[in-house]
């Protein structure tokens, strides 16, 4: 039985994966790494610094750059991605969302955040939803990113529940991945055809019901 949820931020709370997607786009174009679907689908969950190997991975440019100079390079992405959010007000919550996490308060449900961005604490605030995540996993504090199930696997640890009876809800291939290593129930926001491996699937926030997760889990 489901006895907590554990929620992605960016592309499932709010909007914000398209602002990391534009940003890191612009920084593809400035290193001369050609923008593809398929890169901005991989980067989707996956953290700053990884985000940027893999990016230089697909230039073909992983040995071009020092450590220094891949730091400033994502601090310029972070810094452009900042500028994009500064103007995230709660009408960006996604559809549904808030009437979910109010949905599963009144019925006892616990929850959890296991968003990868170091800027989650932040969007929360300007979202207004900083009072329903009162547990969140630090990802300073992880050893492994995305797709690894290590983040997932705290997300439950923090709510004091097994894995087995906690649900992740994420956007990301990588983030399923994540939720299905960790042993918890997977429910996806989006196509079949990214998120092959989810357990639960819905194309929008607004079907993000405890009624349709059943139906699903029945099924
Ligand atoms: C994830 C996003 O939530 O956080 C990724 O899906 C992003 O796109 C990652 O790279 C890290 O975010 P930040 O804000 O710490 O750079
Ligand atoms: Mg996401």
């Amino acid at each position: 039985d489901l006895k907590g949820f554990i929620f992605d931020l960016d592309g499932v709370i709010a909007g914000t994966a398209q602002y990391h997607g534009q940003a890191w786009h612009q920084l593809a174009d400035e290193l001369g790494v050609t923008w593809t679907e398929e890169l901005a689908n991989g980067l989707k969950g996956v953290s700053r610094m990884d985000s940027l190997e893999m990016i230089l991975k697909a230039g073909g440019k992983e040995n071009d750059y020092t450590d220094e100079q891949k730091v400033a390079y994502a601090t310029k992405k972070n810094d452009n991605y900042l500028s994009l959010i500064k103007q995230l007000t709660p009408a960006d919550v996604f559809p549904g969302i808030k009437e979910f996490l109010d949905d599963l308060l009144a019925n006892g449900y616990q929850i959890s955040l296991a968003s990868a961005s170091k800027n989650a604490p932040t969007i929360l605030e300007h979202l207004q939803l900083a009072s329903y995540f009162t547990k969140v996993v630090d990802p300073a504090t992880l050893k492994e990113g995305k797709p690894d199930p290590e983040i997932y696997t705290r997300g439950a640890e923090i709510l004091g529940l097994d894995p087995a009876n906690c649900a992740g809800v994420e956007d990301a291939a990588a983030g399923v991945a994540s939720i299905n290593g960790a042993g918890e129930t997977s429910i996806g926001i989006g196509t079949r055809s990214e998120l092959a491996e989810a357990d639960v699937l819905f194309g929008d926030t607004n079907e993000l019901t405890l009624a349709n997760i059943k139906a699903q889990m029945d099924k």
